[in-house]
């Protein structure tokens, strides 16, 4: 068979030579495969597929996703019948797979069943793509990275097993294979544990739909037949049905059974588990008690014993360790280890769980706080609070999986926040996500090898509904899947975005709701270039001070003619702590004004709130202020998302001090964030 690579034939076309078919472009497959050679000819896809294979699927279930419904597969009678054939090659890397379509049919090998469904999902990419036709290719494809992930938080707001096993289809097709389930926390404990039923009489159900209405109204939990519940929990049968689905698809299940901390559920149930003995007094687990660990080792029994995973996740983030500090088991607890601090209890409890996990054959996995105190010997760490947790982990012989807020959080919005839906406080892009690398060359190949991979992180206290979920999910989760799965050098924004695009419509097509990308606004508008104008450059008296943790360019910040976009932290906004905000640009010299404007960001979820009020004056000496306007607080602007208001004057006036004085309401207190003064 003679090769034309896409350049040859486009060069023949110029030519004028025959080329009756011309190579297409991409395969748009998602994520991009690593060589991609096109043949000539092509292959039409009958309805019914004859089959060689030297994998079995483990049964009719298993053999049905191998084809996803695009076509029936029937094993052929011999050899020569043989439209598909998958072949066991021992020479092709773990998951990886070569696929060739060619004028005789389709031939996938792979050295393992996984490479054989990637290969397989390689071939419904393009078989969507291209319809019953497929040109003839050659692919040759493997993973970056072992660890592909999608944290989905069912805690917040519960989701059905079927809703789960939905999004499980997008995943495999997509190559993602770890599916981190967040199964308790705070707001509900969602799986049975058949020694503890209160966990799921009570802890899953609240008498409120929604988290933040729940949070509000005090964040108490009901009983299951309460008329009033909301909630709800998986049974084992469930948990069953879900991880075998997903073995099927190639896609482990990792629980989550959060410890220490986030952990109000099980102590409002067995409030003799915490510190106090009081329920709804405490997040985190008495760690000098021994009926806390026989409470989380009987847990983990019955978890295990529902999944395989290599892996356990126990959660360890963000344990305020308060209680702790002055209860007398915890004390105790302390003296007789020779822990120094709290931070060496916790370390101590994630140690003595690790060594259970261990010794039942099971590996630990924790949210990065579990290095506070000492890592425990075999963990490996979750990097959420940026990459510096997961680097240490490396750098220390621990592996880590990479999931950074500013990159991975997928409860972030992810366009213009005053228009999408209500999201955490921060902006993370399709662009974003698929902007970052988990392991760049800059950490040097020992460190690179002990990073396994990446998660996107989908928290649902803002996330209600379904939609809302793949809303925030897709098209966010397949740049997950091509920072996971393909080489940095293959990675190309305006390719993978075109692909995207079609992928899009695809999804919407099978009955999900993806963001709607080809509608993405991008970067805030105003942002985008800089800014000329009287007040460009001119320095500014600060008469109340911004907050260090929020400088952003320092004193510069307000007239460097950068503006602020659509993120808080992005070190353009200036951040204030419960004060005012009160400074003063000095024109230079006395100039004739016509327009002063300053822009202010809300973003409630960070308890970053509009000014009720901002006063704008003007003054020759720097003393005497005249008034120019007491611009309101737009009355429209919905206060639960995030917001943006220009408080502006436009008139005529002249002076060469230009004084922005914005109002913060004391009694709610928080934060006020502004970017830019505008003098024209
Ligand atoms: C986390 O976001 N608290 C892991
Ligand atoms: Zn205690």
């Amino acid at each position: 068979m003679k090769r034309l690579r896409i350049l040859g034939c486009a060069a023949l076309l110029a030519g004028a030579a025959a080329c009756s078919d011309p190579a297409p472009r991409t395969t748009g497959i998602i994520p991009a495969p690593r060589e991609t050679t096109w043949l000539e000819g092509s292959f039409a896809l009958p309805a019914t597929l004859r089959y060689t294979t030297q994998f079995e699927p483990a049964d009719a279930a298993e053999l049905e996703t191998w084809a996803a419904g695009r076509f029936d597969l029937h094993p052929a009678a011999a050899e020569a019948e043989a439209q598909l054939r998958l072949v066991q090659d021992p020479a092709v890397a773990a998951e990886g797979y070569r696929l060739r379509v060619d004028r005789r049919g389709i031939e996938i090998a792979a050295a393992d069943a996984a490479g054989i469904f990637y290969g397989m999902q390689s071939l419904l990419e393009m078989a969507d793509r291209f319809g019953g036709r497929i040109p003839a290719v050659e692919i040759a494809d493997a993973p970056r990275f072992a660890w592909r992930g999608l944290m989905f938080d069912v805690s917040r707001h519960f989701r059905t097993k079927e809703f789960v096993m939905k999004q499980l289809d997008l995943m495999a097709r997509h190559k993602l294979n770890r599916m981190h389930w967040h199964l308790t926390d705070a707001a509900g404990w969602r799986i049975a544990i058949d020694r503890y039923p209160e966990l799921t009489e009570i802890a899953a159900w609240r008498p409120y739909p929604n988290w933040a209405a729940w949070s509000r109204g005090g964040a108490r939990y009901c009983r299951r037949d309460d008329p009033e519940a909301h909630g709800g929990f998986y049974t084992k049968d469930d948990i069953r049905e879900v991880v075998e689905y997903a073995r099927q698809r190639h896609i482990e299940v990792i629980p989550e059974i959060e410890m220490p901390s986030h952990s109000e559920e099980v102590l409002a149930v067995y409030p003799a588990l915490s510190c106090t003995g009081e329920p709804y007094t405490s997040s985190d687990f008495c760690v000098g008690s021994e009926a806390t660990f026989e409470f989380l080792e009987n847990v983990l029994d019955e978890v295990i014993a529902l999944f395989p995973s290599e892996y356990v996740h126990i959660g360890g983030d963000e344990a305020p360790k308060t209680h702790w500090r002055t209860c007398p088991k915890c004390r105790e607890r302390m003296r007789r280890e020779g822990l120094k601090d709290v931070d060496e209890l916790q370390s101590y409890l994630v140690r003595r769980i690790e060594r259970y996990l261990n010794a039942r054959g099971r590996r630990l996995i924790g949210w990065d706080e579990i290095l506070e105190g000492g890592l425990a010997p075999d963990a490996t760490v979750m990097s959420w609070r940026g990459v510096e947790g997961g680097i240490a982990a490396a750098r220390s012989g621990h592996q880590a999986v990479m999931t950074p807020g500013s990159h991975c959080y997928l409860d972030h919005c992810q366009d213009d926040p005053s228009v999408e839906p209500p999201s955490a406080a921060s902006f993370v892009s399709l662009a974003d996500v698929y902007g970052y690398d988990p392991a760049p060359d800059s950490l040097g190949t020992d460190v690179q090898r002990m990073i396994l991979g990446v998660q996107g992180n989908l928290w649902c206290e803002h996330v209600v509904t379904d939609d809302h979920f793949e809303h925030m999910l897709w098209p966010r989760g397949l740049a997950i899947a091509e920072v996971g799965w393909s080489d940095r050098e293959k990675m190309d924004y305006d390719d993978f975005h075109a692909r995207v695009l079609d992928a899009v419509e695809r999804m919407r097509g099978a009955g999900y709701h993806p963001f709607d990308q080809k509608s993405a606004v991008g970067s805030r508008p105003e942002s985008r270039e800089a800014v000329e104008c009287l007040s460009t450059g001119k320095p500014v008296t600060y008469l109340t001070a911004y907050n260090a943790g929020y400088a952003a360019a320092g004193d510069a910040t307000m007239t460097d003619g950068l503006r602020g976009g659509w993120k808080f932290g992005d070190k353009r906004w200036q951040g204030w702590l419960n004060r005012n905000v009160d400074l003063v640009v000095d024109l230079g010299e006395r100039q004739t004004i016509a327009y002063v404007g300053v822009d202010f960001i809300q973003a409630p979820a960070a308890e970053i709130y509009m000014p009720g009020s901002v006063e704008l004056s003007l003054s020759d000496d720097n003393e005497h202020f005249t008034a120019l306007a007491t611009v309101a607080v737009d009355e429209t602007l919905d206060p639960r998302k995030t917001a943006f208001q220009t408080f502006a004057w436009q008139g005529e006036a002249a002076g060469r001090y230009v004084r922005v004085t914005a109002r913060i309401d004391t009694a709610r207190g928080g934060w006020l964030f502004t970017d830019e003064a505008i003098v024209r």
